[in-house]
């Protein structure tokens, strides 16, 4: 499974008692670090700052880490009582195609927690607006921004560690309006929490819920002191809250730290020994995210709780056994790729009591992938960058992405370290003034450096000689005193240096052994001189440090008030099995009932010619597809009654079932059961989710089940039923890959025995469709087997029945010429590699040409076909058992995806009823 690692972490008692003297004692703020918080409310005014009410943070204006950007307040019909301060300014940048924010001081190697808010409030007046932007963390791009609500914050939230002594959070003009942002938060995490954080990796939170909440407080510092924001999380119909005011907590080691408070509440299932949830991960197939995820759980009633935890009903661990006042996480230790999780924590025979969970936590994993300049060279460049003061789009990583890098500077990535390196540096006219600084002489590799027409002024230090790789040096149109180093006429004399200066005042010294000694010494007292100063500099931040925690000591306990970031856009659904499984024949669903189920119709699993169809839950857990009736739809209410009637009596293991119907006033709607794998044209050519090739065997297996679904409609049902548009995309399948006919709703009955034949407006799918209706405008049971048969050449050969791009013809005149010359290989998919039985292709394409026949009387019954198919069935798994054992667990390998969805993209709702 690809979730397989795991942990699980259990706390002391001792740190129980640990934190009750913690209380008594009133020093829980001690183990906070607020001192190393960064807190920007961006665009207040410059140099600003104030105290948060709430939490009693300190923010401050964006002023001292960014140089770009226009700050704006939003608009006054857009500020509300409840919203946060932070959210009433913002800074936008309407300049530049990537501007950053540079957060320092920060540590190099340490974990941090950095967040952002976005609220656009109508600052520029536009009330509708639809923007986009990517948000980058460093070089990596961490969110695309979509703000298309204007009285919405949204906010996203990064794990990471630094990889320099600061961090740059940038925002990219995409060419989708402007990017702008509200406040920016940055707080330092203690290396060993949150092990999935690594220098290679960084989690993106998708959602981190507080269960057992019942005053709906979203928790955050001083509750928290690592300042994770604790949304709460309530579903009053199937769940219950208890809670302690006992101390629990955790360990001193614990890798998640979970506050007490949140430690201290708990959810636990209302009538039942199941407590379910989900979520859907899914994203688009170019885009897939993978999860990591962490369960927080204590015992604080004292009772004996055991329960297995289970994803997508196979057991992933257990028993878990929380205990008493313990914290307790079992979390992923590997990232799981699913599309959709389905989590159960499900009692153990022996447990007393029903599971309790008090939090979850989920995040996306954040590839660290580009790579970013050599620190060395970006540590000397921030440098120049400061000393000088330039202004320019000088901004984040000096070289990456290349499309944004510095102007004036050129890197070179193709060296042997993978990182970048400054090669080129262009000052000239830049406005430079004073000495040149040492820090030029950090750039190991520049080839051209050109300070030319600035105000420089001072000697020309000679440690610019010390740069090998300098191949060209201007520094004319400055005014420099005293004399040019001789190392640097020497190399320009023996042309390894391409100097051009002008020196400008008294020569002081002249070229000779004498001057060259004195400089020297120079040299060795300036690193000398740098260190006194560091260390004064260090001792003086001891001291600083000593009374700033002294003096946060004394500040005491503060409950927050919170902001709600409302563009967590994911939600945690409450699943009761205890009824299941439901009665549902016949059943029929009000339109607000459909509603509540797909909540508001929110992921669209697919379009037909009916109408869209939409993913959904029942009350019971069980998922469905909810297909509507478009405005266009030329079905009538009679006519759609009338089948919805029909339906509900058709029952066969290999049709999709109809779960019940919708008729609301005009409003039509049919529920299926949901089919989890999507459809067989997905997994023989459209979709990438379906990694797997579909073996031989599968495919046997797939058009067994068809077949068998399709020979029941022709002779199971009366009045008999004619699909009329079978195709590969109406033949759908399950989590287990089991063949399910779909659509057969959309055919119409015969009327009665008499009539052997349908006719009504064209039906039916070029390329499937049978060639005698041309002629004859009707549709028999004939007319699916030839449809079936289509089908069937789709298995064999893995491609489409019309290839019009290729200017081939329909795929029996391109299969049949080639089966008569006896040439299976030709025909046969070749992502097959051969491994099928060659009789038991052969005879499946006998099957198809018999299916495909032009003349329909020809052609067989699904009757037969159903026949035809168990015994090139047998001959596959005779053939199987002989050369290897399939152990491919397809539950469990292939991707539980069918469609794409937007990341996260369902809003919180409990199920229905
Ligand atoms: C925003 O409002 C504050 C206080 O009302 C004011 O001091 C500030 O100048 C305003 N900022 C802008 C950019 O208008
Ligand atoms: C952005 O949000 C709007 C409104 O929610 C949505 O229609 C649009 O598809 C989104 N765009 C992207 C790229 O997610
Ligand atoms: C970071 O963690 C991931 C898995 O979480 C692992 O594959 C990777 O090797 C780790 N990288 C480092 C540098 O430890
Ligand atoms: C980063 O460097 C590694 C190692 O040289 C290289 O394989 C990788 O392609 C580089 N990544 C990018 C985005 O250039
Ligand atoms: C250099 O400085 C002088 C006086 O300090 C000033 O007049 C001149 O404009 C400056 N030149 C440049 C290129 O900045
Ligand atoms: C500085 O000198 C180099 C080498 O001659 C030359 O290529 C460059 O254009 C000069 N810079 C300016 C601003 O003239
Ligand atoms: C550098 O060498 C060139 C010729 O090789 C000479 O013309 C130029 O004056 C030298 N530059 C300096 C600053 O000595």
């Amino acid at each position: 499974m690809e979730f397989s690692g795991l942990k699980t972490t259990v706390v002391g008692l001792w740190s129980v008692l640990l934190g009750i003297l913690a209380i008594t004692a009133g020093v829980r703020g001690q183990q906070t670090d607020e001192g190393n918080f960064i807190s920007i409310d961006c665009g207040i005014p410059d140099g600003s700052s104030y105290t948060d009410d709430g939490t009693k943070i300190t923010y401050t204006s964006d002023a001292q880490f960014i140089d770009a950007g226009v700050n704006h307040n939003i608009s006054a019909d857009r500020m509300t009582t409840s919203l946060p301060r932070q959210q009433s300014s913002l800074r936008s940048f309407p300049n530049g195609p990537r501007n950053c924010y540079t957060l320092k001081p920060v540590k190099q190697g340490q974990k941090y927690l950095i967040r952002a808010f976005f609220l656009h409030g109508k600052y520029d007046g536009n009330a509708d607006v639809s923007i986009q932007f990517d948000l980058h963390l460093g070089v990596n791009l961490w969110k695309t921004m979509n703000i298309s609500n204007t009285s919405l914050v949204d906010s996203t939230e990064t794990m990471a560690i630094a990889s320099a002594d600061f961090v740059s959070v940038c925002l990219i003009n995409k060419g989708h309006g402007t990017p702008f942002i509200s406040s920016l938060e940055l707080r330092p995490l203690k290396n060993t929490l949150y092990p999935a954080v690594n220098s290679t990796s960084s989690l993106v939170l998708s959602a981190r819920r507080n269960f057992g909440k019942k005053d709906g407080t979203i928790l955050r510092y001083p509750d928290d002191p690592k300042d994770r924001i604790w949304i709460p999380f309530r579903n009053d119909p199937f769940w219950s809250d208890i809670s302690t005011t006992n101390e629990v907590d955790h360990e001193k080691d614990d890798p998640f730290e979970v506050p007490r408070t949140v430690l201290q509440a708990a959810a636990v299932p209302v009538n039942s020994n199941n407590l379910s949830f989900y979520w859907w991960a899914g994203s688009s197939d170019e885009t897939r995210l993978t999860y990591h995820y962490f369960m927080h759980f204590a015992e604080i009633q004292d009772e004996h709780r055991t329960f297995n935890i289970n994803i997508n009903g196979d057991f992933w661990y257990g028993p878990v056994t929380p205990l008493y006042r313990m914290s307790l996480t079992v979390y992923t230790t590997s990232a799981g790729n699913l599309y959709w999780y389905n989590i159960s924590l499900l009692a153990t025979a022996s447990s007393t009591f029903p599971p309790s969970i008090n939090a979850i936590e989920i995040y996306s994993v954040m590839l660290i992938s580009a790579n970013e300049t050599n620190v060395q060279d970006v540590k000397a460049v921030m440098a120049i960058k400061e000393h000088y003061n330039v202004k320019r789009n000088w901004m984040g990583d000096p070289c990456a992405p290349i499309e944004y890098a510095w102007d004036g500077l050129d890197c070179n990535s193709n060296t042997n370290s993978d990182k970048p390196r400054i090669i080129s540096l262009n000052l000239s006219s830049s406005g430079l003034t004073g000495d040149l600084i040492q820090e030029f002489a950090e750039l190991k590799v520049i080839e051209n450096l050109d300070l030319s027409y600035n105000n420089l002024t001072g000697s020309i230090p000679d440690f610019l000689a010390e740069l090998s790789s300098l191949k060209v040096l201007n520094l004319t149109g400055n005014k420099f005193s005293g004399s040019i180093p001789s190392a640097l006429l020497e190399r320009n004399s023996t042309g390894s240096l391409i100097l051009r200066v002008e020196v400008i005042g008294s020569t002081t010294c002249d070229i000779d052994n004498s001057c060259k000694m004195e400089k020297k010494k120079k040299k060795i007292a300036i690193p000398i001189l740098a260190i006194v100063i560091v260390v004064l500099l260090g001792l003086l931040l001891v001291v600083v440090f000593i009374v700033c925690r002294m003096r946060r000591r004394q500040q005491g306990l503060v409950l927050g008030t919170a902001v709600r970031p409302q563009n967590e856009n994911y939600f945690l659904q409450q699943v009761d099995h205890e009824d299941y499984p439901l009665q549902l024949e016949n059943r029929r669903f009000a339109y607000m009932e459909l509603q509540k189920i797909t909540n508001n119709f929110n992921h669209i699993i697919g379009k037909g010619g009916f109408g869209s169809v939409f993913h959904g839950y029942l009350e019971n857990g069980t998922q469905v597809a909810v297909k509507t009736r478009s405005q266009s739809s030329t079905q009538g209410t009679k006519e759609f009654l009338a089948e919805a009637k029909l339906l509900t009596r058709v029952h066969h293991k290999n049709l999709v079932s109809l779960v019940g119907y919708c008729k609301d006033g005009n409003y039509l709607a049919l529920v299926y059961e949901y089919m989890s794998q999507g459809s067989l044209h997905d997994h023989l050519r459209g979709k990438p989710a379906y990694i797997k090739v579909l073996s031989w065997r599968e495919r046997l297996q797939i058009a067994l089940e068809s077949a068998q679904g399709l020979e029941y409609l022709h002779t199971g049902c009366r009045p008999t039923i004619v699909h009329r548009d079978v195709k590969t995309s109406n033949i759908l399948l399950n989590h287990n890959l089991e063949a399910k006919i779909a659509d057969f709703g959309l055919s119409k009955a015969f009327q009665s025995d008499v009539h052997s034949h349908i006719s009504t407006a064209v039906v039916g799918t070029p390329g499937y469709l049978d060639p005698e209706y041309y002629q004859t405008y009707q549709l028999n049971e004939k007319s699916d087997v030839y449809s079936f048969g289509v089908v069937l050449l789709e298995l064999i050969t893995g491609q489409p029945p019309l290839l019009p791009a290729r200017g081939e013809g329909h795929i029996v005149q391109r299969v049949g010429p080639k089966v008569a010359q006896g040439n299976i290989d030709d025909v046969v998919d070749a992502r097959l590699q051969g491994a099928y039985d060659v009789n038991s292709v052969w005879k499946t394409l006998d099957i198809a040409l018999m299916c495909t026949a032009q003349s329909s009387v020809q052609r067989a019954t699904m009757g037969d076909v159903v026949m035809q198919l168990k015994e090139s069935l047998a001959l596959q798994i005779a053939w199987n058992q002989h050369h290897y054992t399939e152990t491919v667990d397809i539950s469990l390998n292939s991707v539980f995806e069918i469609a794409d969805v937007g990341k996260l993209s369902v809003v919180e709702g409990p199920s229905a009823r």
